[in-house]
């Protein structure tokens, strides 16, 4: 297991649609332990695939002590709506407000292959968007609320 670099939003890797996982080898699960080594070196939240360089549709999250691994996570239901601080580990010290849904439901499968599915609220909801957004190239700070006037 190793830490990798993280990419900044400089980086238009992080621009790109990440690719579907289609084989699950031991290849995948060493990147999927790398991810986390690479998230809790930099004390994140959640680390998607595409911050290390690498455009693959796989996230790993850690939110209210619970660990979470997303291969080719799918947003299937959103409800409801959350205005709250974000950061993110490729965009240095911005913090900023963002919209989210209050509760999200994601489909995916796990480090084997196998089919799973998470409901979350608030903290966790809010994080799944955050790193699903990482798989299709958007950033949290292309949704920054507007400073009211
Ligand atoms: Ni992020």
């Amino acid at each position: 297991m190793a830490v990798r670099n993280v990419i900044q939003k400089e980086d238009e890797l992080l621009r790109m649609r990440s690719k579907e996982v289609k084989v699950f080898d031991k290849k995948l699960r060493d990147l999927i332990d790398d991810m986390w080594d690479t998230m809790y070196a930099n004390n994140g939240m959640g680390l998607a695939c595409p911050q290390v360089g690498i455009l693959k549709r796989i996230v790993v999250m850690e939110v209210n002590n619970m660990k979470f691994e997303l291969v080719n996570p799918v947003i299937i239901k959103e409800e409801g709506c959350d205005i709250d601080e974000e950061g993110c580990l490729s965009c240095g010290k911005i913090k900023g407000k963002v919209k989210r849904p209050m509760v999200v439901t994601v489909t995916a499968q796990d480090r084997y292959g196998y089919n799973i599915a998470i409901t979350g609220e608030k903290l966790l909801a809010r994080c799944i968007c955050h790193e699903v957004d990482h798989l299709n190239g958007v950033l949290f700070i292309d949704k920054l609320e507007k400073k009211e006037s």
